[in-house]
């Protein structure tokens, strides 16, 4: 039984490439990567690496020979995901892939979010294609907030745009997780899982716990979307990220981020990981 997983060397593919290890021996695992040099550590603990590059289609059918199950990371390159997408589905359907998994977004059918378009097409491109799949709806990730975290710390303010809008975020470790279990399991009858963290927080209460485990006073502070813009520009992130980021926030208070799913838990056989957990982890990390 051979697993694939595409993005590999990604931080989710990292993830989801260990879980797999402690549940199959390292020859059923393909890394599929873009850069093999990144990929030396995977070699040698005797996982199989191959390259493969969504945007570079012929390298995908050949490196896909034998591989029983496909995990597909969504690539990272935003506006180029549906040809890089297709890329690789049509490469699955010609080396017969018998099975496929997508990393896709919470409600990708109908959520607002500006990044739901190109998973709401790849969706439908794998429905299309007669594989059989399953789809992995990832809510946001909890470390999206915890990026900055020495510098929210240091000054006590957490901004953001989100008012008290609830957040169902769940960590890269549990994500990858349920996809490896999936990739185990190969559940049949295409399931659709909508994959978030319980129990959900608002930006304040997110500022208030980081406030706990530093043991300083941590405020939410409320911005209006051009405002929280301004400041993500001026603290030097690019334009394009900005934009993801302020629209995450401004559809969260619409309910884009809010989920009762109880597929995540289900999937991992535990309740999903804490948001004070993961301030702790990376307090101590
Ligand atoms: N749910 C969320 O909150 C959230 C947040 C951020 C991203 N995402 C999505 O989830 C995916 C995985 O997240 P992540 O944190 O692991 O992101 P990441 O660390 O940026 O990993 C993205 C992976 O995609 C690979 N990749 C990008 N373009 C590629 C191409 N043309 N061909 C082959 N591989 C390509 C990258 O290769 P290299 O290692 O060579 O760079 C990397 O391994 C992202 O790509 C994005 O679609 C979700």
């Amino acid at each position: 039984m051979k697993i694939a997983v595409t993005g590999a060397t990604g931080q989710l593919g990292h993830l989801v490439i260990q879980a797999l290890s402690q549940q199959t021996a390292p020859e059923n695992i393909i890394a599929l990567v873009r850069d093999t040099k990144k990929a030396q550590h995977f070699v040698e603990q005797g996982i199989d690496v191959r390259f493969f590059d969504y945007s570079q289609s012929e390298s995908l059918r050949p490196a896909l020979d034998g591989v029983d199950r496909l995990l597909l990371i969504s690539g990272s390159e935003v506006g180029q995901r549906v040809p890089q997408h297709q890329a690789v589905i049509d490469a699955a359907v010609q080396a017969s892939v018998p099975y496929i998994a997508y990393t896709s977004l919470l409600h990708a059918d109908t959520n607002p979010l500006s990044l739901a378009a190109e998973h709401k097409a790849t969706e439908a491109l794998i429905q299309d294609s007669g594989l059989a799949y399953a789809l992995l709806r990832n809510n946001w990730y909890i470390e999206n907030y915890l990026g900055s975290l020495a510098h929210t710390v240091a000054e006590g303010k957490l901004y953001g745009a989100a008012e008290t809008s609830k957040i169902s975020a769940a960590s890269r470790q549990d994500y990858a997780q349920a996809a490896a279990n999936v990739l185990i399991k190969a559940p049949s009858g295409n399931p659709v899982y909508e994959l978030a963290g319980s129990p959900a927080f608002t930006l304040a209460e997110l500022a208030s716990t980081i406030g706990q485990v530093y043991n300083t006073p941590v405020e939410y502070i409320n911005l209006t979307a051009t405002e929280y813009s301004q400041a993500l520009v001026a603290a030097g992130l690019p334009q394009g990220l900005v934009n993801v980021i302020v629209d995450a926030d401004i559809q969260a208070t619409q309910g884009a981020m809010y989920s009762e799913s109880n597929d995540l838990a289900t999937l991992l056989g535990h309740e999903t990981t804490s948001l004070q957990h993961l301030i702790e982890q990376q307090k101590t990390a």
